[in-house]
């Protein structure tokens, strides 16, 4: 297996949203390498969140690269915007885009990096023929629409699997996690292969500062 760096990418979904700006500076100050922004329908998921306006406003304010979960209904419709709002790559979840080849052509033809997701109950074959032609493949490890939901355990062998598939078709492929990461399981998820890790309410939360939080998942990362 190759060793790849494993990337923090803060999820701002429980941050302060009234003081956003502070919130996203010291999620960079305490080194986070991506952010994680999650945008939401109503319709693919149970939970509305923000759109283009919201990720041109954090464009402006980070240099941290904008890492955009679409958690929408046929994204096709906006891809185009969203990367012009500033994003620096687009993940689609699988299971909401009818014609998934097209759309994930479409989001590297606006010369973005592109992931594709898949929800707990998706299986890893889904990927097999997608897999070619994307940066990165996020899986998911709770059902998405909210944060702060507890980790899916069977997460990690499908994880394992996942990495396994992408070293055959796609060694240089991303594999990213979302949902329920904390300092207990960090290094578990890192250990089966994922080196992209969202981190959400691990980070924003009212236990501890968001340079402690960043810090403390660091250390476990690397046990
Ligand atoms: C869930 C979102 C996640 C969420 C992660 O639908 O995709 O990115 O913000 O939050 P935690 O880390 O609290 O599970
Ligand atoms: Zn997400």
């Amino acid at each position: 297996m190759i060793k790849r760096p494993v990337k923090l990418a803060p999820s701002i979904l429980t941050a302060d949203f009234t003081h956003l700006a502070d919130e996203i500076r010291a999620a960079e100050a305490g080194g986070a390498d991506l952010l994680h922004l999650d945008v939401m329908d109503g319709i693919f998921v149970p939970n509305i969140t923000f759109g283009p306006l919201v990720v041109k406003a954090v464009r402006e304010i980070t240099r941290l690269p904008l890492d955009v979960h679409l958690m929408i209904h046929e994204p096709d419709r906006y891809v185009a915007d969203f990367v012009k709002a500033g994003a620096d790559s687009l993940t689609v979840q699988a299971e909401a885009c009818l014609h998934l080849h097209r759309t994930v052509q479409k989001i590297n033809e606006l010369g973005c990096r592109v992931g594709v997701a898949i929800n707990p109950a998706t299986e890893i074959e889904t990927m097999r023929e997608i897999l070619p032609f994307v940066d990165m493949v996020l899986v998911m490890s709770v059902n998405p629409g909210f944060g702060g939901q507890k980790f899916i355990e069977t997460s990690t062998s499908k994880l394992r699997r996942m990495r396994k598939l992408q070293d055959e078709l796609n060694p240089t492929c991303d594999l990213e996690v979302d949902g329920g990461i904390n300092v207990h399981n960090i290094d578990d998820v890192v250990g089966c292969g994922a080196n992209v890790i969202v981190v959400g309410s691990a980070v924003y939360n009212k236990q501890g500062t968001v340079a402690d939080n960043m810090a403390a998942l660091r250390k476990a990362a690397e046990r």
